[in-house]
């Protein structure tokens, strides 16, 4: 079913841009983990509407509930039940649009495939889709970093055309990240990152950019080989985030331009005679043959522009008539800072499944 990702920690996100109620229903949550809404909430609002100028205007605050799966906040190991109201719809807003289908959004497609649509807001389209894969994701998240010391930090690399200068993955931390509004941690580079964007929001123009992600401290072995390898898990979880059009790991497309002579990891004794190997580079991302190698796995996502500009373009209605969209409502110029606990979000929810299958390999062991 395309609502529900992961094995043996299993979710099923539900809930439409303008209905009454988005989140998620896990499954296979380990009981007797403390759990309350306020951990949870942390990621949520990182992610939610109306939180900096350069986001969209849409209020929401975005708190969680509880439904199940919980008492005296203790995880009771049955389904958990994850609830965020929505409550600042405007579905006025898409009155232009019921006839127009927003050219690069999914309202063409929905509706060819479906026969109907949600009226207003993108539906399932719409990145509040993401509220269920950030609540669930954020509890993976403190359980890999509770029980395993598994540390993972996204932040904005690029804006456009702006680069953000390299940034030490072995040290970066999520209150770095948060110190500027676009969640790029080079305050050069963030500065003229946040102009940009608030330039483009003034028009009604929108634009692209990169989040890049560390995951610290993964143990050695995580990863299913052949279909279910790590970074295919990885890039299949980043790619299910609306907006992405892009996914590397390690070198990614750089490593193309490089020699295997430069390219390869070397091995070295790391941690004192019998412990795991280390290598001396990391152009692998930490994943070699589709399992961890216990380096840190550093990825890179690429956002479009968002497709919902106020800038006149023109296009076709759905009877292929000539006509000129003016989209209204409240969209985000720029969607990066909000993708960054998404992706962390996502690669907590596969890191977490694939230690838990390789904990239930490793139990029975002759
Ligand atoms: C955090 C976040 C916020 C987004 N906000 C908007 C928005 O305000 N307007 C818009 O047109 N698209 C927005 N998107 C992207 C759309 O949801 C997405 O482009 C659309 O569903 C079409 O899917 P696709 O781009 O993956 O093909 C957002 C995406 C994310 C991750």
């Amino acid at each position: 079913m395309s609502s529900s990702f992961g094995t043996l920690f299993r979710i099923n996100t539900f809930g439409e841009s303008h209905c009454k109620a988005v989140g998620v229903v896990i499954d296979g949550c380990p009981p007797g983990f403390s759990l309350s809404p306020e951990d949870i909430q942390p990621q949520l609002s990182r992610r939610r509407p109306g939180q900096s100028a350069l986001s969209t205007d849409r209020q929401e605050a975005d708190q969680v509930i509880i439904l199940s799966g919980t008492e005296n906040g203790k995880t009771l190991g049955t389904p958990i039940a994850l609830q965020v109201a929505n409550k600042d719809q405007r579905p006025k807003d898409y009155g232009s649009m019921q006839d127009i289908p927003r050219p690069s959004h999914a309202d063409y497609t929905y509706q060819m495939k479906y026969g109907i649509r949600a009226s207003s807001g993108g539906g399932r389209a719409s990145a509040r889709e993401t509220i269920g894969t950030v609540a669930s994701g954020a509890i993976a998240d403190l359980i890999l970093k509770e029980k395993f010391n598994i540390d993972i930090v996204a932040w904005v690399s690029s804006v456009g055309e702006i680069d953000s200068n390299p940034i030490d993955t072995n040290v970066i931390t999520r209150s770095d990240v948060d110190t500027t509004m676009i969640r790029c941690p080079d305050h050069a580079a963030a500065a003229k990152m946040e102009q940009l964007v608030a330039e483009l929001k003034e028009i009604g123009d929108s634009v692209g950019g990169i989040v890049s992600c560390v995951i610290r401290n993964v143990p050695v072995g995580l990863g299913e080989p052949t279909f279910e390898k790590l970074e295919a898990k990885l890039a299949q979880a980043m790619l299910a985030i609306p907006a992405t059009k892009g996914f590397e790991i390690g070198s990614g497309f750089a490593g193309t331009k490089m020699r295997g002579s430069k390219h390869n990891d070397p091995f070295t004794q790391k941690n004192g005679q019998g412990s795991h190997l280390g290598t001396t580079t990391n152009n692998s991302g930490g994943v070699q043959g589709g399992i961890s190698n216990g380096e840190p796995i550093e990825l890179r996502i690429a956002f479009k522009p968002p497709a919902t500009i106020s800038l006149p373009q023109k296009t076709v209605d759905f009877s292929g008539n000539a006509a000129i969209l003016e989209a209204k409502g409240r969209h985000d110029p720029c969607v990066v800072a909000r993708a960054v606990p998404i992706v962390e979000s996502m690669a907590a929810l596969v890191i977490l499944d694939m230690l838990l299958r390789q904990e239930a390999r490793k139990a029975i062991q002759f």
